[in-house]
């Protein structure tokens, strides 16, 4: 016996990734259903060698389906996913709305897997924000052995981080840049994303920094460890699929690069891609699709004791939201709900 599955926003980047990495690991679906707006509605989506027809979310009773996938925004969200909830549902959502709720487990599966023991509370899992989740997964192994103080991390985040209009936005801006009279005013983000790189992603907040790098620092400390001191910049790059990080970490042991690289390599989720020679790091456009976080870059940090460089890159569709969020249901299934 497998599982009902419901795909909340399956018409969307993120939702379209879940329904591919559901049938790519061969999750146990009894059922699965397509849902979205009521503008999608016969949309079809694919789903392994199958084709799915999108159905009504705000027409959708969840009794009886064990887990809905949620990939809409954080407004929808807070709709639906109380409903789901209560009709026995359990929701692992990808918005913000609930990461920060003490009631409801923030989760990455290779780092914070026990955490899932709190979900009945309100039947909701949170998933990360895509940069956090890909920089934990590289950060948890090192801090075990040597006890992480201080990140100090830069973001290089593609696109489609902000949706499918993002996409759309830096495809016919870079096109209209050569064609004159199709100029594209920025409409999604602030500025020009076209062969520019912004430094704002989400909300200003009020000391300066931005939602995206608060989001860093206080989900890294409930998912790892609440003494890490994070600082984040957080930035947008013309990348259609793949974030990278350049990670500098300051430990309380010394650590050096060598057996860094050695405790990466054991690890979870993680394909270390480290040669000291052109071209041997990992690049966005060569993670498009992967489930693995790269690693490259790994080096001493020689202003500081005890520290460290890397460089870390990683789908943001796929580690940074939906394989996460299959990852969980696996989590879920193999712990909780054992069927299958
Ligand atoms: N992209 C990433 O890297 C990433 C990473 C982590 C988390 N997330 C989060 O995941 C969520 C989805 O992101 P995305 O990139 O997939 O966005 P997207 O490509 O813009 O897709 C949004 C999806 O949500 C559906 N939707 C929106 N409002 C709805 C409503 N009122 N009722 C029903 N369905 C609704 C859309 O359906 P229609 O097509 O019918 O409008 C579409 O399927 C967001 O909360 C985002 O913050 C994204």
């Amino acid at each position: 016996m497998g599982y009902r599955i419901a795909v909340v926003g399956a018409t969307g980047n993120v939702g379209r990734e879940m329904l591919n990495i559901l049938a790519e690991r061969e999750f146990p679906v009894d059922e699965i259903v397509a849902l979205a707006s009521r503008k999608s509605q016969g949309t079809e989506c694919s789903f392994g060698d199958k084709t799915l027809k999108t159905e009504d979310l705000d027409r959708f009773d969840f009794t009886g389906w064990d887990m809905a996938l949620f990939a809409i925004g954080s407004e929808a969200t807070k709709k639906y996913a109380p409903i789901a909830a209560k009709a026995g549902c359990v929701v692992i959502d990808n918005s913000s709305l609930y990461r920060y709720d003490p009631d409801i487990p923030l989760i990455v599966p290779e780092v914070n897997p026990d955490a899932i023991e709190g979900y009945a509370k309100k039947n909701i899992i949170a998933n990360p924000n895509c940069s956090t989740a890909q920089m934990v997964v590289a950060l948890k192994p090192l801090h075990d052995r040597a006890t992480v103080k201080r990140v100090v991390v830069s973001t290089y985040q593609s696109v489609s981080g902000s949706g499918k209009e993002a996409i759309d936005e830096l495809w016919n801006q870079t096109k209209g840049l050569y064609v004159p009279g199709q100029e594209v005013e920025p409409s999604v983000y602030p500025k020009q994303i076209a062969f520019n790189v912004i430094p704002h992603i989400d909300v200003f907040m009020e000391d300066g920094t931005t939602k995206e790098e608060w989001k860093m620092v206080a989900e890294t400390k409930k998912i790892v460890d609440p003494k890490i001191k994070v600082t984040a910049t957080c930035v947008r790059v013309p990348v259609f699929v793949g974030h990278s990080e350049a990670v500098n970490l300051e430990f309380e042991e010394p650590l050096d690069a060598d057996e860094a690289r050695e405790i990466l390599r054991e690890s979870p989720g993680i394909l270390v891609v480290d040669k000291r020679e052109d071209g041997g790091y990992v690049t966005p456009v060569e993670c498009v699709g992967d489930f693995a976080t790269f690693v490259s870059r790994i080096r001493e940090d020689a202003t500081i004791e005890n520290g460290l460089n890397m460089w870390v890159v990683s789908d943001n569709l796929r580690k940074g939201a939906a394989l996460n969020a299959v990852q969980i249901a696996e989590l879920l299934g193999r712990r909780i709900l054992k069927k299958g």
